[in-house]
């Protein structure tokens, strides 16, 4: 104060918080007047700058790295979103590859070492970082494939040309999963260019055959063994429980997925000519797909619920308290009823009990108009949700044995199983858990919600069972973003609470192997 001292020009107040929130410390710089104001300002605001740097924790700077980086993280995205990598459609095999170039090369730029994994299907991409001798291995599990975005028509803008409206990022994949896989690699990005390296190894696994069955991967899974080897798995391909309520997924449902056709006459016939006297394949389908339920909403397939490991009563309790509004959830969907296996919740049964259901339902004539057609052929696509501990395999081979048993005599059966995965159940005392459901509370300011999912991710069980690997599920998507749906889309808001939550995640992993 006073006309004959120096004037503070600047004071910071400087706060670091260690990364495990125990200890605050605060430094005040005050930086006074000494020179004329103007010929020294900026330099002087630089001098704090890097000041304050200097004061910054590793993860402060990754973490400033990424709010520095948020539009250009969202841009190389877009690029990638503008790849049509549909696995299950081989007139896009090119694009795949295409995609697969895209990740090894970004995966360059974002300081990691890169190579392409060769399959005999879509090739997957590894990535690394430059490997610390005594520091835990984070292994992440993604894929870069697409669902094919039939129907077209029922997007509002062209699902391989990425938008941004309302806060959403729509395209095919923004998050099932191009936008969650690519979280994890701009928050290694983040490290790598602020810090110099995260504080775990991190590697990365990025597929291109998950939304077509994920055929050549337990075989890869297999050959590579040596240079997967990890402590454990990080995957972001499923959900959050809502919007705003951070979760960690604990389990996963397998599936079997089978086709079965019925053949009756040699070829379409009138319906009128031949009616009443011929059976109709369609009907017969019909006839023994409804018996496949009974009125209590339970598979009727002998053996189907042998394996079903039943909810806990603890468990059953810890669905009880998760925040759940059925009316909004009948809203969503503009249905006026749920539907659900006899005494279970919609929670319960969407993500802890098997299921059947009819995917794709043809046969005789189904263009424009009226044709009288007797059809020869009805098929039907099936898919089996299975729980813990339920094998694809046991169920596919019920269900074929079942229809066996009841086809009529008036009809040829045919039954294949196209493809399946196995459910998973995470080790709830993994380590691993614990540093994610810490990093979901640094993110979000509330502790996550553990729950259960409905969906399927085959190789979490492939990770057990042939490489000894836990999986944290870590998801950012919600059930609203429709994946697999047109106008699929993820939310920025999570797209960044994602990068900056595996960012925080390496932290909590180091420190907790510290
Ligand atoms: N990301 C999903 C799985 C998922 C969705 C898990 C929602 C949890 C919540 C994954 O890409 C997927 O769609 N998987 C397929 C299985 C695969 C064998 C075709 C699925 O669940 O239908
Ligand atoms: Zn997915």
């Amino acid at each position: 104060r006073g006309a004959d001292r120096p004037r503070a020009l600047y004071v910071y107040a400087i706060h670091t918080r260690t990364t495990d929130s125990t200890r605050t410390t605060r430094r005040i710089l005050v930086v006074f007047e000494a020179y004329p104001r103007s010929a020294i300002k900026v330099s002087l605001h630089e001098a704090c700058i890097t000041f304050h740097s200097s004061l910054m924790s590793s993860l402060e700077r990754a973490l400033s790295y990424h709010t520095q980086q948020r539009a250009a993280f969202k841009e190389a995205l877009f690029d990638l979103l503008r790849i049509p990598s549909i696995s299950t459609d081989p007139a896009h095999a090119a694009d795949v590859r295409a995609a697969a170039e895209w990740v090894k090369t970004h995966a360059i730029a974002c300081g990691m070492n890169a190579t392409m994994i060769e399959t005999a299907g879509h090739p997957a991409v590894y990535a690394e970082t430059p490997p610390v001798a005594g520091r835990p291995t984070v292994l992440v599990y993604g894929h870069y494939d697409v669902q094919p975005p039939d129907p077209l028509d029922l997007w509002d803008s062209p699902p391989f040309e990425p938008v941004e409206k309302h806060g959403n990022i729509y395209a095919r994949g923004a998050c099932d999963d191009k936008g969650q896989m690519f979280m994890h690699l701009k928050a290694v990005e983040s490290w790598m260019k602020s810090a110099g390296a995260p504080p775990v190894n991190v590697k990365f696994l990025i597929e291109g055959e998950e939304e077509s069955g994920s055929a050549h991967l337990p075989a890869l899974l297999k050959q590579e063994q040596a240079r997967l080897a990890a402590d454990v798995v990080l995957v972001s391909d499923t959900a959050l429980f809502g919007s705003g309520e951070p979760s960690i997924t604990t389990g996963l449902r397998g599936l079997a997925y089978c086709e079965v056709t019925l053949t009756g006459p040699n070829r379409d016939l009138h319906s009128g000519v031949y009616g009443g006297g011929v059976d109709n394949p369609a009907n017969a389908l019909a006839r023994l797909i409804a018996q496949l339920h009974d009125e209590k909403h339970r598979i009727t397939i002998p053996g189907f619920y042998e394996d079903v490991l039943d909810l806990s009563e603890e468990e059953r309790d810890t669905y009880q308290r998760l925040p759940f509004d059925e009316q909004a959830y009948q809203d969503a969907l503009a249905i006026g009823a749920t539907r659900t296996e006899e005494g279970y919740s919609i929670l319960e049964a969407t993500t802890a009990r098997p299921t059947l259901d009819v995917n794709g339902i043809w046969g005789g004539y189904t263009g424009a108009g009226a044709k009288t057609v007797l059809p020869s052929k009805a098929s039907a696509k099936i898919s089996m949700r299975l729980v813990p501990n339920q094998t694809p395999e046991k169920a596919a081979a019920l269900l074929e044995a079942w229809f066996k048993a009841h086809v009529p005599p008036t009809m040829k059966l045919s039954f294949t199983a196209l493809h399946g995965g196995h459910p998973a159940l995470v080790d709830l005392n993994a380590p691993a858990l614990r540093a994610a459901a810490q990093a979901m509370e640094d993110s979000f300011g509330k502790a996550p919600y553990l729950v259960r999912e409905g969906g399927s991710i085959p190789v979490v069980a492939d990770f057990k069972h042939i490489l000894g690997l836990d999986t944290v599920l870590l998801g950012f998507g919600l059930n609203s973003d429709a994946i697999h749906s047109p106008n699929e889309h993820f939310g920025l808001d999570r797209f960044h609470l994602g990068i900056e939550t595996s960012i925080r995640f390496m932290a909590r992993l180091a420190e907790d192997a510290a």
